[in-house]
């Protein structure tokens, strides 16, 4: 059977980011994988703190992070999965700050410092990575926000083996609109595009982590 676990970057456990990697894991489910979802925002960690046991020569952690904390037990499952599946808010262009933390501690230790950028990860599993914005698709181009997309597309693949990205853009914010200051918005339209555009979204979530979990087989 296989493993695929999926990564909450954002703090809201049943919103957006939280919905479509849920999608992604019932898609995995539904051809028979294991599945977990692991909320960063209940772990107690840091990012890397460029200790570079990682990277010592003949070190015992050569390879491996050597912080102890909360993504440590986190860090090795995603070692002994057969897939992984990202999700994260865009928080100011880019992923979230706990997001970027964890990428830094799963992505580093695996980077070797020579001319190829080889890597350590000992296999090839697939890896996704779920982006969602409040942004439009138009207005996240012009805002370059693709850039760090791809940029965190292309070191997966490298590191992992391939990788994947599903973008859900212009997303439902609040509850309420009307409780909030965000003149920039129209309610309407965000309930319309939520009713109409973000189950479609759900379906792709739910067709990637199917993916993810047939592959190589
Ligand atoms: C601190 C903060 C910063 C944000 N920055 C951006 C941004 O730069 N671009 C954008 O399109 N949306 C931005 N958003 C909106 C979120 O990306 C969007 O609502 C997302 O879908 C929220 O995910 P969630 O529902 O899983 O929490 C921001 C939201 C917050 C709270």
């Amino acid at each position: 059977m296989k493993t695929v676990i999926a990564i909450n970057g954002s703090a809201r456990k049943s919103w957006n980011t939280a919905t479509l990697l849920e999608y992604a894991l019932k898609g995995a489910e539904a051809v028979g994988a294991k599945t977990e979802l692991v909320h960063l925002y209940d772990l107690d960690y840091k990012g890397c703190t460029s200790c570079f046991s990682c990277k010592l020569k003949d070190g015992k952690s050569y390879g491996k992070c050597a912080t102890k904390d909360d993504l440590t037990p986190v860090l090795e499952r995603i070692a002994g999965a057969d897939a992984f599946i990202l999700g994260s808010p865009v928080y100011i262009g880019m992923a979230t700050g706990e997001m970027r933390s964890f990428l830094e501690r799963l992505v580093f230790p695996y980077l070797v410092y020579d001319r190829e950028h080889s890597t350590l990860f000992p296999k090839k599993i697939p890896t996704a990575f779920i982006h969602t914005m409040g942004a439009d698709e138009s207005s996240a181009k012009a805002m370059g926000f693709d850039g760090p997309i791809r940029l965190t597309e292309l070191v997966l693949g490298r590191i992992f083996g391939s990788s994947e990205t599903l973008v859900a853009t212009d997303t439902l914010q609040f509850d309420d609109y009307a409780k909030y200051v965000s003149s920039g918005h129209n309610p309407a339209e965000k309930a319309r595009r939520h009713r109409e555009v973000f189950p479609e979204d759900c379906r792709m979530a739910y067709d990637l982590g199917m993916r993810m979990a047939q592959a190589g087989r």
